[in-house]
């Protein structure tokens, strides 16, 4: 097809289909003959979840906890997952947030699989091409199952010979968001979590907010934004008095320098819960909780520009996607719901590419609301916000939240046939009306 993936850093091999552009099975899977690298078994149970700190809620679990253990890969490893279905009523799936898998492995029920019934089982083969923070969860009943816990952090190391990817960092750790019957965890847990770094080191944060809402990053101390939805920001400056917001579904890596022997900074995340790093032995209290900052970091501008490997400005499709709000009673329920292009799930349009196409997305909210939309599949790159162009680093997205009365134009290639489910991320949004697919083969 000639086309690459879409910006630079990200992965070149999309592993979809030969030089002729034709398409065939076996660009939606992964070579079935190659054995893995990374394998996991995750087992899926519906029950009661402990939250360590708090209590316990009635959800669901992988492989006991919730979230569930976190997958860690290297760039370019084939990644095999055999996803057991124990004891969830509705049918369980895995969808690989983020990641750009072939899509017969995207996990959507009803869409690129059957939902796995108790029982059953399911395997999960993709090469991970893409260094970054990627979550799991199920994409059955997602309103429920990943509300009630069925998901898990994924994270994908930069290959040893690639290279140091944004700030070079020595200590890695994830924080995951997540909200259990309204208790705000950190990995989990009701708490803050330390960690324990040397003087100047450098600890690459791994934020991700499985939640329904807007999640805030702040700290008294400057940090960096080294990658936004598993993409490097290009030469991220310091963060000094504003907050990060990270949409549903998103996530943000965001490097802090520890400080001083007999020192902590403190990271708030997610708004609740902290991280705080540095000298195992100093108090806590060294670094006390500050307030939110009122302003947010614009990341249409941040980071310094370099050029994108597609050429935006002459798309070979373009597509508007206006969502606005339609008060109606659908199946006796009176309420709300969501339409894009004045059309509700599953009436909406097809979205129809073809390989290798540049696409643009012309999204409006007209709606009253705020909506993270989330394209599955494939990374968005960010060119303009309200009819103003970017101008940072290129601002890579899977998972971009769009307010009340904000445009965005956003472009992608479209690189990975198959059918991708391009949908509001507050998963009720979805259940009413807000979602839409990108299909092409
Ligand atoms: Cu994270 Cu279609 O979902
Ligand atoms: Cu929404």
């Amino acid at each position: 097809s000639g086309h690459s993936a879409g910006v630079p850093g990200a992965g070149e091999a999309s592993g979809t289909g030969g030089a002729t552009g034709a398409v065939s099975v076996t660009s939606l899977i992964a070579d079935p003959d190659r054995p893995a690298d990374v394998r996991v078994e995750l087992v899926a149970r519906e029950g009661t979840v402990e939250v360590p700190g708090g209590r316990s809620i009635e959800g669901y679990t992988v492989n006991g906890t919730s979230p569930g253990p976190e997958i860690r890969a290297e760039q370019g490893d084939l990644v095999e997952v055999e996803f057991v279905n124990e004891s969830v009523a509705d049918g369980a799936t895995l969808h690989w947030h983020g990641i750009d898998v072939p899509n017969a492995a995207d996990g959507v029920a009803g869409i690129t699989q059957d939902a796995v019934p108790v029982g059953g089982r399911h395997v999960y083969r993709f090469v991970a091409e893409d260094a970054g923070t990627y979550w799991y969860h199920s994409h059955q009943v997602s309103h429920v199952q990943v509300e009630r816990g069925l998901l898990g952090a994924i994270v994908i190391e930069p290959a040893a010979t690639s290279g140091p990817s944004g700030d070079a960092a020595s200590r890695d750790v994830t924080a995951l968001l997540h909200v259990y019957g309204g208790q705000h965890t950190l990995n989990g847990r009701v708490a803050d979590e330390r960690v324990e770094a040397e003087p100047g080191e450098t600890v690459r944060v791994r934020v991700i907010n499985t939640d329904q809402g807007t999640a805030s990053v702040w700290s008294a101390e400057p940090f960096r934004v080294v990658a936004t939805d598993g993409h490097d920001v290009n030469r991220p400056s310091d963060v000094e008095g504003q907050r990060l917001l990270i949409p549903a579904g998103g996530r943000a890596d965001v490097s802090v320098r520890a400080p001083a022997a007999g020192h902590v900074v403190r990271l708030h995340v997610g708004g609740a819960r902290s991280m705080v790093i540095g000298d195992a032995s100093a108090p806590e209290a060294s670094a006390p909780p500050v307030r939110q900052p009122k302003e947010t970091l614009d990341l249409l501008a941040y980071g310094a520009p370099t050029p994108l490997s597609f050429d935006a400005s002459a798309p070979d499709r373009s597509y508007d996607y206006v969502i606005a709000r339609r008060f109606g009673i659908i199946d006796g329920r009176p309420g709300n719901f969501w339409t894009i292009n004045g059309r509700m799930f599953p009436d909406v349009p097809m979205f129809d590419v073809t390989e290798g196409d540049v696409v643009v997305m012309h999204l409006r909210n007209d709606s009253g609301d705020v909506h993270p939309m989330h394209l599955h599949g494939h990374h968005v790159v960010v060119l303009s916000r309200d009819g103003v162009a970017a101008s940072g680093s290129p601002w890579v997205v899977d998972s971009l939240d769009v307010h009340p009365g904000e445009s965005y134009d956003i472009a992608f290639v479209a690189d990975n046939p198959g059918i991708w489910s391009d949908h509001c991320h507050t998963l009720p949004h979805a259940v009413d009306g807000l979602i839409a697919h990108v299909m092409y083969e």
